[in-house]
């Protein structure tokens, strides 16, 4: 079965009477910690859930369990503040206790399976892995319909995709977790005839060190010819992309819910590097809503487009003339365990302009809720 959004052809909004609706998994993967795995999972789950749709999210680094605390977080912003904001349908998947391997693989199965089960009334799952070779992880790769890796932008990183020869940028072979994929991606297909797309995208990207920006550039699209993935864009090194951990928001709760007046250019150009990620799911609905939401923001677009342009000429720390935001919230808060609000997002309509040092606290920071420094 594949996920009716997975499907090209398929561009309307509810599945065709004759396939069942199953939910679009989305794992984020990488053998390796730090590399922006639950930080993008987290974007794209407030990115999907602010388009309307149903999101669940699983959480299968039980150890850490970042992913899991971002929405603790974001639930105790709802209470303590009485802020507006979807919630993801939410389960934490635990290793087995079970010493002996079968056991304890059938048991996690057994799990993944439950947890499918509880968010298949969902559009999409979102998978959060972790830096380790886990028989979860391999689970979860082999039902999922696109994996997302994501890189930060140094050869360090690239090693865990494919042994690269120093001397002259050619690749030597792929790596464990590169196999890992393509194991999962022929045991999906053996399982229901069914394809897996990997997507690989460079995550903190900076303008800093632009040589080795372009070497990464070179060997990432060699290696996705020779691999058999995808490049998104990725996202750039932003303050925006790691502050709002412990309120448990993201720059699309910021923009969209009008929680911040003051919005700086890097909101600006981070929320389209995130709806850039989503547009290379090639997923027609995702991008017919897209669409639909700049429509809606038509009157911030061509401050928007001066703003990415300018975006990129400035440092992330630089002064950057801002925009206003009068925007009503119109997202729903639920519960714990509920199920994600189908809220359209607000429309945004500048107002007036200022200007913020992007570094520095910024009006959401102002707003904190009680308890959160
Ligand atoms: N694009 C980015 N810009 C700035 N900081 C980032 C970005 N992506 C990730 N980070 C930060 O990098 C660290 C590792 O990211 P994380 O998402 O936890 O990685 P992983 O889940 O792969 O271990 C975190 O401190 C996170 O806030
Ligand atoms: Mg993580």
């Amino acid at each position: 079965m594949v996920g009716w959004f997975g499907k090209k052809e398929t561009d309307a909004d509810s599945p065709p009477a004759d396939e069942p609706h199953v939910p679009h998994i989305i794992i984020l993967g990488n053998e390796k910690g730090g590399s922006g795995k639950t930080t993008t999972a987290m974007h794209l789950i407030t990115a999907l859930m602010r388009l309307g749709f149903k999101v669940g999210s699983i959480d299968i680094d039980a150890r850490q369990r970042s992913l899991s605390r971002y929405l603790e977080n974001r639930r105790n912003t709802i209470t303590d503040s009485g802020t507006s904001l979807p919630l993801p349908t939410h389960i934490v998947i635990t290793k087995s206790p079970f010493n002996v391997m079968e056991d304890a693989e059938e048991d996690e199965r057994e799990r993944f399976d439950q947890a499918r089960e509880r968010l298949k009334h969902c559009d999409f799952i979102v998978i959060d892995s972790p830096g380790n070779d886990t028989y979860l992880s391999r689970l979860a790769h082999s039902h999922s319909n696109t994996v997302i890796t994501p890189i930060n932008d140094s050869f360090v990183d690239l090693d865990v995709l494919a042994t690269v020869n120093g001397k002259d940028l050619k690749i030597i072979r792929p790596s464990v977790y590169s196999e890992m994929v393509w194991e999962q991606k022929l045991v999906k297909a053996k399982r229901d005839g069914s394809s897996l797309e990997w997507i690989v995208m460079r995550n903190r990207l900076s303008n800093i060190d632009a040589r080795n920006k372009r070497f990464m550039k070179k060997v990432t699209e060699e290696l996705a010819r020779r691999i058999g993935f995808r490049l998104a864009p990725g996202f750039s090194e932003r303050v925006i992309f790691r502050e709002m951990f412990l309120q448990g928001l993201t720059v699309l709760d910021v923009m969209d819910n009008g929680t911040s007046r003051s919005v700086t250019l890097s909101h600006i150009a981070a929320r389209q590097e995130v709806r850039d990620l989503l547009k290379t799911l090639r997923i027609p609905e995702v991008d017919r809503r897209i669409n639909e939401l700049k429509q809606k923001e038509q009157p911030d677009d061509e401050s928007d487009t001066q703003a990415s342009t300018k975006e990129s000429a400035v440092s992330e720390t630089a002064p950057t003339a801002t925009k206003s935001e009068a925007a009503a919230p119109s997202t729903t808060s639920t519960s714990a365990s509920s199920t994600a609000a189908s809220a359209a997002p607000a429309r945004t309509t500048p107002t007036s302009t200022s200007m913020v040092q992007d570094s520095s606290p910024l009006d959401y920071a102002a707003r904190r809720p009680v308890g959160v420094n």
